[in-house]
């Protein structure tokens, strides 16, 4: 699927003035099933995280608190996003690359994802994505 699919998604946002309350429902803020949450925190500077991509997995990403950078990349163009507040989420689809850096200290990235932890759903090499994309083994 490519880059045009990936797509900030701007989730409900129930303003208070005790704090307000953003929530996510599978299938309905997300086009696909939630099966597994992670967060990466405590992060140091200049820190780069992701580095490979999903056969599979669909995800949301979230900036729970700070900012960060996402790079996604379908094999034939890049796209930077930057994320700072948590009512807004990073749809990703399968087979797209991606990078995470430029976090602010103190931040906290959440992923939502379609399916449990499984490494065979990585490619963890870029020569890998690429020879995917283009049908190989
Ligand atoms: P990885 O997906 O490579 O992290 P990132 O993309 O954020 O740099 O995962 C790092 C390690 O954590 C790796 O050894 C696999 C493990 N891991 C799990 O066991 N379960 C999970 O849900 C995730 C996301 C990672």
């Amino acid at each position: 699927m490519p880059l045009a699919d990936c797509r900030i998604i701007d989730l409900p946002k129930i303003t208070d003035v005790r704090g307000n309350l953003t929530f996510i429902e599978e299938n309905r803020h997300v086009p696909f099933g939630i099966q597994r949450v992670y967060y990466l925190y405590d992060v140091p500077g200049g820190a780069e995280r992701g580095g490979h991509a999903h056969k599979e997995l669909h995800q949301l990403i979230v900036a729970m608190s700070g900012s960060f950078d996402v790079v996604l990349d379908d094999g034939r163009e890049k796209k930077r996003f930057h994320l700072n507040r948590s009512y807004y989420g990073l749809y990703v689809c399968p087979m797209i690359w991606r990078e995470i850096d430029n976090f602010s200290s103190g931040s906290v990235c959440m992923v939502l994802a379609s399916n449990l932890y499984d490494e065979s759903d990585y490619y963890r090499e870029y020569s890998d994505f690429q020879a995917a994309l283009r049908g190989r083994p």
